[in-house]
C-alpha cells in the first residue's frame, strides 16, 4: 500500500514537472507555439531543450532535409556553394500557418495580358529584392540559393546521409510551389501590396510561346541566355540541343508548325501520356536510400526541362547557365514565370482529375523550410500547399487549345501493321539467328547511338472497354543510365514506320526522356521512364496486337553514352 503512494506521488510530480517545463518552453518561444502542438514528435527534444531544425523530427519515411548538413556539392572542377550564412541549427522555427481567409486573393495573370502599371510595381518590387545584401534571406540572390541548395543535394536528409533533391519525382510540383509562393509574398510585401501576384508565361498556348517581351528589359533581364531565342522565335517545348544549334540540325519548322508541334506535344504530355496520377506526378521518392527513385512525371521531363535549355545560354555549353543547369536556374527572373505556368498546369491537370490527389502520408508530411516575409524561418509540409485557395491565389483562366489537338498517326494503322509485318519477315530470313533483337538489352548493354526497335510482347492483350478503362497500359522504358553533366533527350516512339520524319506531332509518339544537369554529381542511379499508351493503342489500332513494336530515337550527343536495360509493358490502376 506504502509503495503504491509513493508511486502515484513521485509520478505526479514528474508528471507536474513536464508540464511546466513544456509550458515554460512554449511561452520562451516567440511565435514558434505553433510548432510545439503542431508535431508533438518533437516534445520529448524541446524537454531537453535540444530541439533545432537540424534535429530528427517527423517519421522516418518522409522526405526532410537536416539543416546541419549543408555543404558544398562539386563534382570535377565545378564547386557549388549556396549554404546560407547561418545553417539554421540555432535558428527559431515557426511552422507554415495559412494566410488570413479574408486577406484579398492574389490573381496570377498570363505574361502576354499585363498592363504597363502592373510591370512598373513588379520591376519596382524586383529591384529592392535584389538590392538586399546576401545576409537578408529574403534577398533575391539567396532565393536562387535556396533552389541550388534543393537541387544540389547540399542537404542530406533527416536520419541518413542521403542528398535530398527535389526534382525528378513527386517532390517536384509541391516544392516548387512552396518556393514561388514565398517569392510572391516577399515581393508583395516589400511593395506594401498584399494583392500582388507573380505572372505566369503561358508557353503552352499559342499566345505565350514567344519569349515574353517584358523580361528582356529592366530588372527582368538576365544577359545568360540564348539570344537566338529572342522574340520572334516560337518556343520548342521539345528543344533537344544539347550544346548549340550549329551541332544540332534545326527542325526547320516554319513558326506556325512550330505553334502546332507544340499544342500536339502538350496534348501527350497532359492528356494521353498523363492519365494516372504517377505519370503526371513523378516517382513515389522516400527517405532513406531504398526510398529513392528517379522518375519525373510528363510535365516535369517536358515542357519544364526542355524549356530550361531552351532559354539559357549557348555560349555557357554544356551547363547552358542560367537556366539550363539547376544550380544557377533560379538567378534568371524568368525562372518564376516559368514556374508559375508549371504550379497552373498542376492545377489544370488537377481539375481533370478530381478525386486523383496523393494521399500517402509520407508524401503529405514531407517538409522543407522557407523565408517568409518577416523573415521568419518557415517549416512547409507538401500537406500546406494543396489548396491554393487557402494560399490566397488563383490563377486567371485562359483558353487551351491542346485540348483538342489530339495528334494522328503519321500513316494508316493498318497499312503501318502490314509493313512492320514484313520486315520482321524479311529480318528473320536475313538474319536467322538473332532476328528480333529481344526487349531485354542486360546481356548486350545497349546504348543508344542510334535508335533501337524493339519488338515487345504486351502481357494482356485488352479486348473489353472495360478491361481498357480500369488500367492504363503502361511503356516502361527502365534502366537507364545516363552519363551524369550530360543533357540527355531520347523519345519512345510505337509501331513507326519511317524514322526519319516521325516527331512528337504524331500519334506514334509515346513519350521523351530528358534529362537536364544540376550542376554537381548526385547520387547516380538508373532511371525508369514510365509512359501511359491506352490512347495511342486505341488510336494506333493496336489494342488487340499481342505485340508492339517499339523505337528509341536518339535526339542528341547525350545519348551517346547513354544505356538502356530493356523495355517492357506494365499496368497501372
Ligand atoms: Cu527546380 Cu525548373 O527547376
Amino acid at each position: 500500500m506504502e509503495a503504491k503512494k509513493w508511486a502515484f506521488a513521485v509520478s505526479s510530480i514528474v508528471i507536474t514537472a513536464v508540464l511546466s517545463l513544456l509550458l515554460l518552453r512554449i511561452l520562451e518561444a516567440p511565435g514558434g507555439q505553433h510548432a510545439v502542438f503542431g508535431d508533438l514528435n518533437i516534445i520529448p527534444a524541446i524537454l531537453q531543450g535540444s530541439w533545432s531544425p537540424g534535429k530528427t523530427i517527423g517519421k522516418d519515411s518522409v522526405i526532410a532535409p537536416n539543416l546541419t548538413t549543408c555543404h558544398e556539392s562539386s563534382e570535377l572542377d565545378i564547386h557549388v556553394y549556396c549554404c546560407p550564412p547561418k545553417n539554421g541549427s540555432d535558428l527559431t522555427v515557426f511552422d507554415f500557418r495559412f494566410p488570413d481567409p479574408s486577406n484579398p486573393l492574389r490573381v496570377r495573370r498570363p505574361t502576354h495580358l499585363l498592363d504597363d502599371n502592373y510591370i512598373a510595381k513588379y520591376n519596382e518590387a524586383l529591384t529592392i529584392m535584389k538590392s538586399l545584401p546576401y545576409s537578408d534571406p529574403r534577398s533575391f540572390s539567396r532565393q536562387a540559393d535556396l533552389h541550388c541548395l534543393y537541387c544540389t543535394g547540399a542537404y542530406y536528409q533527416q536520419n541518413s546521409r542521403t542528398p535530398l533533391n527535389i526534382h525528378r519525382s513527386w517532390l517536384f510540383f509541391p516544392w516548387h510551389r512552396m518556393m514561388l509562393h514565398f517569392h510572391e509574398r516577399i515581393l508583395g510585401s516589400l511593395i506594401g501590396d498584399d494583392t500582388f501576384a507573380l505572372p505566369f508565361w503561358p508557353w503552352d498556348i499559342p499566345e505565350g510561346m514567344l519569349m515574353p517581351e517584358m523580361y528582356l528589359n529592366s530588372s527582368f533581364f538576365d544577359k545568360e541566355r540564348d539570344i537566338s531565342h529572342f522574340p520572334p522565335t516560337v518556343v520548342d517545348l521539345d528543344y533537344r540541343c544539347s550544346f548549340s544549334e550549329s551541332t544540332c540540325p534545326e527542325r526547320g519548322l516554319t513558326p506556325d508548325e512550330q505553334v502546332n508541334a507544340n499544342l500536339a506535344f502538350m496534348y501527350n504530355q497532359m492528356v494521353s501520356g498523363a492519365k494516372k496520377t504517377e505519370l503526371f506526378m513523378g516517382c513515389h521518392y522516400k527517405a532513406g536510400e531504398e526510398g529513392l527513385c528517379d522518375g519525373p512525371g510528363t510535365i516535369e521531363t517536358a515542357p519544364h526541362n526542355t524549356l530550361h535549355r531552351w532559354v539559357g545560354s549557348s555560349l555557357n555549353s554544356p551547363a547552358r547557365e542560367d537556366m539550363g543547369v539547376f544550380y544557377s536556374a533560379a538567378r534568371d527572373p524568368i525562372f518564376y514565370p516559368h514556374h508559375a505556368n508549371i504550379d497552373r498546369l498542376w492545377e489544370v491537370w488537377r481539375g481533370f482529375h478530381m478525386d486523383n490527389d496523393i494521399t500517402d502520408p509520407d508524401w503529405l508530411d514531407s517538409f522543407f523550410y522557407f523565408y517568409d516575409e518577416k523573415s521568419q524561418f518557415t517549416r512547409v509540409k507538401i500537406r500546406d500547399v494543396l489548396d491554393i485557395t487557402k494560399l490566397r491565389y488563383s490563377f486567371e483562366k485562359v483558353d487551351v487549345p491542346w485540348l483538342n489537338a489530339r495528334p494522328k498517326p503519321s500513316v494508316q494503322p493498318e497499312a503501318a501493321r502490314q509493313i512492320l509485318k514484313t520486315r520482321e519477315i524479311e529480318r528473320t530470313s536475313q538474319f536467322p539467328s538473332h532476328s528480333i533483337i529481344s526487349s531485354d538489352f542486360r546481356s548486350n548493354r545497349q546504348t543508344l547511338d542510334a535508335s533501337v526497335t524493339v519488338k515487345v510482347i504486351r502481357p494482356k492483350v485488352r479486348k473489353t472497354k472495360g478491361d481498357r478503362e480500369e488500367e492504363e497500359e503502361v511503356l516502361v522504358v527502365h534502366g537507364i543510365d545516363v552519363k551524369e553533366e550530360a543533357y540527355v533527350k531520347f523519345d519512345v516512339y510505337v509501331n513507326v514506320v519511317n524514322e526519319t520524319i516521325i516527331n512528337p506531332g504524331f500519334r506514334e509518339f509515346a513519350g521523351t526522356f530528358v534529362h537536364i544537369p544540376s550542376g554537381v554529381k548526385l547520387a547516380r542511379r538508373k532511371t525508369s521512364l514510365k509512359l501511359g499508351i491506352s490512347e495511342l493503342l486505341q488510336d494506333l489500332e493496336a489494342e488487340e496486337d499481342e505485340s508492339i513494336w517499339v523505337t528509341l530515337l536518339p535526339r542528341n550527343e547525350g545519348c551517346i553514352n547513354t544505356s538502356v536495360d530493356g523495355i517492357r509493358i506494365e499496368y497501372l490502376r
